[in-house]
């Protein structure tokens, strides 16, 4: 559905326009359809039969991408690949906080808006990420996250202010939402942030849930967090709360499993942890999938240490999308960017150093990670369907 209402809409622009191209002007006919309005920036060719989205697309999962705006329409092939080969994209900063408000009161949308129109025009739903976390906060609110100049009850207005205004502006193309990111520290306990402190305890999460609610009643609602993916003190922390937000009719919808791997460690019970919360009437997610390991100093930092490793993350790879394939409720699986260039890690994960984490490598070229998840999905096909179409709530 998705892929050939697609391509018949591109195909039918492009002989719209090879047609203009040869009568030399398309108004001179009386009656004669108006030229189309040229193709935008990535307004890109046909999506291929064996890309990860038109696969996904047959079982109802969503294939994403955490998207650099700075390529997105500058890189070619960025945009090309970006186009072709997801079905849903999330801003990798954009929609930070940080970034639509570095000064106060002044919004800076622009960027935000550009990933959501391309979105738009090539098919595609857009994960929201992130309205409440502790981290790319602008400085006038916090330089750390756990401490700020503003008073308790300023916090307060500013979070409810910045859930409202973001979730309005953004109303309608917002297919799920990141409410809140990284809460709970990996011991189980409350993350000590100003959101926190403002509120002296957790209530800030469920006020945020129903203010964004209030804001766009269709969008999916969700929290989103790392280390949930294996059982232990903070997926179990984050289960329990979750569950009491449900019974507090809490407007959540979802969980997302951020899926931040690293062949150092074994390999986690995701699909177990994926259904737990698929249990409490949630729907589930992997939102910003890698799986890194360990690599050469720089200007390497992409190279394997070890030349066996590589079957370690083709290995992950699989498993990760399986676990997402075994849950009726997951729906989607996104990656957190596509080409080892643009990846966080190298640079996050520095000492020891770390890369080589996504599906394609730093020239863009598929690497055998992304062999093997499209083998998958293409091997999915008889799994159950799941409402991945979206838009929004019913
Ligand atoms: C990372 C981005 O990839 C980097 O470009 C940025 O410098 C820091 O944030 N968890 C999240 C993401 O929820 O927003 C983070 O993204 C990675 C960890």
């Amino acid at each position: 559905m998705l892929r050939s209402a697609l391509s018949i809409g591109l195909v039918s622009a492009t002989v719209l326009l090879s047609g203009a191209a040869l009568t030399g002007s398309a108004s001179a006919e009386p009656g004669a359809a108006p030229a189309p309005p040229p193709p935008g920036p990535g307004h890109s060719a046909p999506v291929p039969a064996d890309s990860l989205r038109a696969l996904g697309d047959r079982i109802g999962l969503r294939i994403g991408t955490a998207v650099n705006t700075d390529e997105l329409g500058s890189n070619a092939e960025y945009t090309r690949i970006t186009a072709e080969q997801f079905s849903s994209v999330t801003p990798e900063n954009v929609m930070k906080w940080q970034l639509v408000e570095p000064n106060r009161g002044t919004y800076d949308w622009a960027a935000a808006d550009r990933l959501v129109s391309f979105a738009k025009k090539n098919k595609q739903l857009v994960r929201g990420h992130t309205l409440v976390w502790h981290n790319q906060l602008p400085t006038w609110l916090s330089s750390d996250g756990f401490t700020t100049t503003l008073s308790n009850n300023e916090v307060k207005a500013v979070l409810k202010k910045h859930i409202q205004d973001q979730v309005k502006h953004f109303k309608g193309d917002i297919w799920q939402w990141d409410v809140v990111n990284e809460a709970f520290d990996d011991d189980g306990k409350p993350r000590e942030t100003i959101w926190y402190k403002a509120w002296g305890g957790l209530g800030y999460i469920a006020d945020a849930f129903r203010w964004a609610h209030e804001a766009d009643p269709k969008a999916l609602l969700f929290y989103n967090d790392y280390n949930l993916e294996f059982t232990g003190p903070k997926s179990n922390a984050v289960y329990d709360f979750v569950k009491t937000l449900k019974a507090q009719r809490v407007p959540i919808d979802g969980v997302g499993f951020q899926g931040h791997l690293d062949t150092q460690y074994g390999f986690p019970d995701l699909q177990n942890n994926l259904q737990r919360f698929a249990d409490l009437g949630l729907k589930v997610a992997e939102t910003e999938v890698d799986v890194r390991t360990f690599t050469e100093a720089a200007p390497n930092v992409n190279t394997p240490t070890n030349p066996l490793a590589v079957y370690a993350q083709e290995s992950y790879w699989s498993r990760a999308l399986k676990a997402c394939l075994a849950v009726r409720e997951c729906i989607s699986f996104t990656p957190w960017g596509f080409g080892d260039t643009y990846s966080w890690i190298p640079g996050w994960f520095a000492d020891p150093q770390e890369g080589a984490a996504l599906l394609y490598d730093a020239d863009l070229k598929p690497k055998s990670q992304y062999y093997v998840i499209q083998q998958d999905l293409a091997l999915a096909a008889g799994a159950p369907r799941r409402d991945g179409g979206g838009p929004g709530r019913p």
